[in-house]
């Protein structure tokens, strides 16, 4: 007799649910997916003990008969796609017709469910995938799931699980992200008997954020449109202050995703402007036409396909260092107050995202409006669009799918209005004024942040211009510093080094860039090979150079305690009014603070 035989259907699903399902959190996406996709208004969830011992969700919406409550428990049975062809262009969250008999594998399972047009409803109970009941019941319009004790029947699965507050913790977030994503849905969140989360529903994201997050000033607008792909949300602004890390919702066509592209877009966004190391707090949402996106790639759908990765990455990296460009400028204390700068950031998302959350790709139908959300506005479109103009050809950073596409103008000339310098204090800050008030500039933090961007500059245009020595440098390193160094020569020559071999552990530094005097390209060169040491090659030599232009802004600028003449300072200003992130350093330090006008008056009580 063979040895290959068929699984039951129990162990199948089972198999399946260990993909599918992860954790309690992963239910309740599920489950909360599925009452989304029905057209819910408002979802309820519960949970016990991290969600190991009860997830109850509750929806408002359509329903399903009794046929229909039978087949949903199938494998493979969905309502939300039926030939091939609709893979290419996915419009619901379910698709695949396993999450509801994966989940009721590894449960004791309890489904409540009434269509709005009929008299009673149905009741199907499930224990680790048999079906054990199904009557008739009492139920309001909508669906109910109770799942009980999960992975029950897989003690294995269930020792992997955290503890009951980590659990909770992930389904919090999980429903805050959802939340987020379907604003004119109602949300609550209970954990055990308390209320976690609760969301009335609203009109616009912006609404929602606050709900969810309350004010945030220290957050930036982001909006761009380009290539068909929208990008707009808000992200954490550049500012010394606040942690390194922080929530990082990102969500395509509304759904929930872990995406390299986006992710390193963010990223090279940010270490552009700063080299602080940070996993910066950004909520994000991106928009394509579906069929731009293959959302069937990962088993909890948690990862998609790009069809055109380059332009995703290309529109939120320009999306978010455009608002990183904007930034605030720092705070100034006076008189025990704290006086907003000229640009404070003030939460222009209401504004910028006025309308309801865009349903335009979804099939969602417009929410039922008598749980008292009043009918969504019309949407306009919240970002500015890119302007067309045939001038691609000098940006070579932009991918094909831009050709056409102008860059917009720097951001700085925004962030900084032309200025007038007055004189010094203490021969390092400058000291400016303009209609809007009085600036107090740190000269070497401007002058640094100038000469940073100058140095990225020429290096995206090609390569830093050198110096050849009269007498090469030799310089002394440790065994693996001087390995990592001489594995880089092509890359170290973009910067204006050109280093060789000198025997043992030394290098010989023939040229350096013109912007560093030789003592300081040593420092430079050392500062490399321990940066570069002992990391993983790739992106970290990126990171590196990178330190290093800042590095090298840093030596070259004017140091403080300086006297400058009025030339110079004019320059700088001048120079930092182009630069496209002017209100901090490339170490994170604040660049100015501003006195504003109206501070002014009304401290000489002229308002
Ligand atoms: N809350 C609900 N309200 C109404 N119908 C539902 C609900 N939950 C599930 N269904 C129905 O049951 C079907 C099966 O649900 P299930 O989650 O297993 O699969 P799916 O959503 O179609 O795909 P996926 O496995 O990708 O989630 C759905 O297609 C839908 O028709
Ligand atoms: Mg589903």
């Amino acid at each position: 007799m063979g040895k290959v035989h068929r699984l039951s259907a129990e162990l199948a699903n089972q198999i399946a649910a260990g993909e599918v399902v992860e954790r309690p959190a992963s239910v309740v996406k599920e489950l909360v997916e599925n009452a989304i996709d029905a057209g819910a208004s408002r979802v309820a969830i519960e949970c016990e003990l991290g969600g190991k011992k009860l997830i109850r969700v509750e929806d408002n919406g359509t329903g399903m008969d009794p046929e229909d409550a039978q087949l949903a428990l199938d494998r493979h049975a969905t309502s939300k796609i039926s030939r091939s062809e609709d893979l290419a262009a996915i419009l619901t969250h379910g698709f695949r017709g396993e999450a509801l008999p994966s989940i009721a594998s590894v449960s004791h399972l309890a489904l409540r469910t009434r269509l709005a047009d009929s008299p009673g409803g149905t009741e199907i109970r499930v224990n680790g995938g048999t079906v054990s009941s199904v009557r008739e019941v009492g139920a309001p319009t909508g669906t109910s799931i109770e799942v009980a004790d999960l992975f029950y029947n897989l003690p294995a699965r269930r020792k992997f699980l955290k503890s009951d507050g980590a659990e909770s913790a992930q389904i919090s977030r999980m429903v805050t992200q959802l939340a987020l994503a379907y604003p004119e849905v109602g949300f609550t969140l209970t954990s055990a008997g308390r209320k976690v989360i609760e969301c009335p529903p609203v009109r616009a994201l912006a609404d929602r954020f606050y709900q969810l997050y309350g004010e945030r000033e220290d957050l930036v607008d982001v909006g761009k449109e380009a290539a068909g792909i929208r990008v707009f949300g808000l992200v954490a602004a550049l500012a010394e202050q606040g942690p390194k890390r922080g929530p990082q919702n990102i969500f395509v066509n509304r759904r929930i995703v872990k995406d390299k592209t986006i992710a390193h877009a963010i990223i090279e966004a940010y270490s552009v402007s700063s080299v602080k190391e940070r996993s910066p707090e950004v909520h994000l949402f991106i928009e394509m036409e579906p069929d731009q996106v293959d959302v069937n790639v990962h088993p909890t759908k948690a990862e998609v396909r790009f069809r055109n990765q380059s332009a995703v990455h290309e529109v939120v990296r320009r999306a978010v260092g455009a608002a990183l460009g904007q930034g605030p400028a720092p705070e100034l204390q006076l008189r025990g107050e704290t006086v907003p700068a000229v640009q404070p950031v003030t939460m222009s998302f209401p504004g910028l995202l006025g309308g309801i959350y865009p349903n335009r790709w979804s099939p969602v139908p417009v929410r039922d409006t008598t749980v008292g959300m009043p009918a969504p506005a019309a949407w306009t479109p919240p970002v500015v669009a890119e302007p067309c103009a045939a001038s691609s050809a000098s940006d070579p950073s932009m991918p094909p799918a831009f050709a056409g596409q102008a860059e917009q103008p720097l951001q700085g000339a925004i962030g900084v209005r032309p200025m007038i310098p007055l004189g010094q204090l203490r021969d390092t800050f400058i000291i400016a004024i303009d209609d809007e008030g009085i600036a107090i500039i740190d000269q070497h933090v401007a002058h640094e942040r100038v000469l940073f961007e100058r140095v990225m500059q020429r290096l995206t245009d090609g390569r830093l211009e050198s110096q050849l020595l009269l007498e090469p440098l030799v310089v002394e390193l440790s065994a693996s510093g001087c390995q990592v160094l001489l594995s880089r020569t092509a890359e170290l020559e973009r910067f204006g080094f050109e280093v060789a071999e000198f025997g043992g552990n030394s290098l010989r530094l023939a040229a350096v860039p013109a912007l560093l005097t030789p003592d300081e390209s040593v420092a430079a060169v050392r500062a490399l090979a321990e940066d570069l040491d002992g990391l993983e090659r790739g992106t970290t030599v990126e990171e590196a150079l990178k330190r290093i232009a800042a590095l090298t802004a840093c030596h070259a600028a004017v140091k403080a305690n300086a006297p400058l003449t009025h030339e110079k300072m004019a320059h700088i200003i001048e120079e930092l009014r182009r630069t496209a992130y002017s209100t901090i350093c490339p170490h994170g330090r604040p660049v100015m603070l501003r006195l504003t006008r109206r501070e002014i008056e009304k401290n000489f009580q002229r308002i």
